[in-house]
């Protein structure tokens, strides 16, 4: 069989690790994989939720997909997936297969059912045992950082948030598995790892095997010891929730150069109002306490946050809160969303909407303040050497490459492809919105 797959990707980065781990099982079963949709006889759309305009791509994408003269046979997976279920061959009759988030594994008898005769297959079953993160590095995104998932689902119940409907509950890998994944990605080159999940630091496994010997006062702490002392080059991790974030987890990083300096700590909200009713299990005050001890680390770590603008009931108020946060952060980045109605989640059944006008209103009011708070952070990194990946040539220019700094940020610098894959240290001049640049001192 030479059936030819196309996958299209969206939204997070479980959703790009699993894409790689259904691309795995697919070469494995003997499909050949395609970046042309117009050449594929099988078209997967690998789906997001998170917000009602992400749900709404998908359902545009099938229908430009209907028409192409192929006829492929068109999968959604991902989250939508499990969260219509069987209602999206009714609401879009040009899918045959519904492949929930914990099918991943399943997909080519899932498909050979099909090519026997099935006219609409649906999967939205748990995964089984033996179903373990298998990912070929030949399936990888970038041959340099990959992403290696610690924690699936999420059981937080956040009141506006549909992914612990869409992910099931938390489940932790364990973490000989996680330590043995990454020793082979060092030994197959790999600088960067990035462990992944909804909440990392919620990381509780079934048992101590591969965490014994490592000191930490969280499962999670004894992790990134464990993961550190493979050696890989840098390790990243996201995305933190608040109120798990132990101080230990600092304390780790200061033991390891290898342990890089940032922390994605998504807050939601600067008012304790609205806090409580989006159920996040801390207040403002909470958050600034991790946010002290994250910014008095030795290793000057960056710290980077989520914020959601017009919840059900916030007043100019609330609003006039999370600036106030936001100014006190002073983070090194930050993704503003506008609240976005999920059926199904507690806050779909509250009263109070704020206008669409308000939102867009109080978005491009914070927008604004990130912008002019940014400016400062990003110059203040003037001046030092930062160590960057060089991941690719730059976009602006053929001189420059382009890569991600220990802290995060995107640094361009005079240089060339062949320096793709190396650790250089680069001495920045300028300061631009959402990058740096600089000139390598070393590499
Ligand atoms: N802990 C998760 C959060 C997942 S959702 C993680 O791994 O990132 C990512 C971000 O989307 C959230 O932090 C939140 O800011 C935003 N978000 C989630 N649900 C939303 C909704 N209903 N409306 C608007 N933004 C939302
Ligand atoms: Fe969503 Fe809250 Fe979990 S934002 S992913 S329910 S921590």
């Amino acid at each position: 069989m030479n059936s030819k797959v196309y996958i299209e990707t969206f939204g997070c980065q479980m959703n790009v690790a699993d894409t790689e781990r259904a691309v795995t099982g697919l070469r494995k079963a003997g499909y050949e994989m395609t970046s042309l949709p117009n050449e594929a006889d099988v078209v997967l759309l690998n789906t997001c939720s998170v917000r009602e305009r992400a749900e709404r791509k998908v359902f545009r994408r099938v229908s430009e997909l209907r028409k192409s003269p192929r006829h492929p046979v068109i999968g959604v997976m991902g989250c939508v997936a499990q969260l219509e279920g069987s209602s999206i061959f009714q609401r879009a009759s040009a899918v045959d297969l519904v492949i929930g988030t914990q099918a991943t594994d399943r997909i080519p008898s899932l498909l050979a059912r099909i090519r026997d005769g099935e006219e609409s297959v649906l999967d939205l079953d748990e995964r089984q045992e033996g179903e373990v993160w298998d990912v070929s590095p030949a399936e990888r995104r970038s041959p340099y950082v990959a992403f290696v998932p610690i924690i699936e689902g999420c059981n937080k119940f956040c009141s506006f948030c549909i992914v612990p409907y869409s992910r099931g509950r938390e489940k932790s890998r364990g973490a000989n598995e996680i330590v043995a994944e990454v020793q082979q990605l060092r030994s197959l080159g790999y600088k960067e790892v990035q462990l992944i999940g909804q909440n990392v630091n919620s990381y509780r496994p079934k048992t101590e095997d591969g965490l014994e010997g490592y000191a930490g006062a969280t499962a999670f702490s004894r992790l990134l010891r464990a993961v550190a002392e493979t050696g890989i080059e840098r390790i990243k991790f996201t995305t933190s929730f608040p109120r798990d974030f132990h101080p230990d987890i600092v304390s780790a990083i200061e033991e390891y150069p290898n342990l890089c300096n940032w922390v994605h700590l998504p807050v939601q909200s600067g008012s304790d109002r609205m806090l409580k009713a989006m159920r996040r299990g801390h207040t403002s005050a909470d958050y600034l306490r991790r946010v002290e001890i994250i910014k008095s680390s030795s290793r000057s770590l960056a710290l980077t946050s989520d914020i959601i603008v017009g919840f059900p009931g916030e007043s100019e108020q609330d609003f006039a809160d999370t600036m106030k946060l936001v100014r006190d952060c002073e983070f090194d980045g930050l993704f503003i969303f506008k609240y976005s109605k999920r059926s199904r989640t507690p806050a779909a059944n509250f009263d109070d909407a704020v206008s669409e006008s308000d939102k867009t209103a109080r978005f491009l009011a914070l927008e604004e303040l990130q912008i002019e708070l940014q400016d400062k952070t990003y110059n203040r990194q003037v001046g030092r050497a930062l160590s960057v990946l060089v991941e690719k040539q730059s976009a602006r220019s053929n001189e420059d490459v382009s890569g991600h700094s220990t802290c995060n940020k995107v640094v361009n610098f005079k240089g060339n492809t062949t320096q793709r894959g190396s650790i250089v240290d680069v001495l920045i001049s300028e300061a631009k919105p959402n990058s740096l640049y600089g000139t390598a001192i070393s590499g």
